[in-house]
């Protein structure tokens, strides 16, 4: 069964499409089939590109993101993903707030799939500069190396 992964923050224009960037990135570098999207808790940005500051941070790393549109998590998802990672504690908790009781998506923590990392956000670059989206790169990319060597196997 092809793994199907949807990132989770708040807006959907920072954190989660730079986590569906990297994880889409390191599933191909290995050969991993994978569906990948990506989705903000709150509606905000609804059918908006990703914030500059991500997309620059993306075409850094050779990756071009500025055809993502936001949208925002639904009922459906919990269904249609069979795995859901929060990129933030309050999104988790949002998320756990809306999944429907027979929903079949397995839902944690971004970096709880980091060894070291557990327990620990993303932090939310949005407020702050560009180096932000560079600590948000590191963070997504090293979760989306371990999220696919554990499902490789
Ligand atoms: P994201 O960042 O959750 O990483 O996409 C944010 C984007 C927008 C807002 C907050 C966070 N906002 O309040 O508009």
């Amino acid at each position: 069964m092809v793994p199907r992964v949807l990132f989770v923050c708040l807006g959907n224009i920072c954190r989660s499409p730079l986590a569906e960037a990297a994880f889409r990135a390191e599933a191909d570098a290995v050969g991993l089939a994978v569906e990948t999207d990506s989705a903000g808790t709150a509606a905000y940005h609804v059918n908006r590109p990703p914030d500059p500051r991500a997309i620059a941070e993306a075409a850094r790393n050779g990756i071009d993101i500025a055809h993502y549109r936001g949208r925002q998590v639904t009922r459906e998802d919990f269904f249609a993903f069979t795995h859901i990672y929060a990129l933030d504690a309050d999104n988790l908790a949002n998320l756990r707030r809306i999944r429907p009781a027979d929903g079949t998506a397995q839902l944690s923590l971004l970096l709880d799939a980091v060894p070291g990392r557990k327990g620990e956000p993303v932090a939310d670059p949005y407020y702050g500069d560009e180096a932000g989206f560079a600590v948000t790169w590191a963070e997504v990319s090293a979760a989306a190396r371990a999220i696919v060597a554990g499902l490789g196997k």
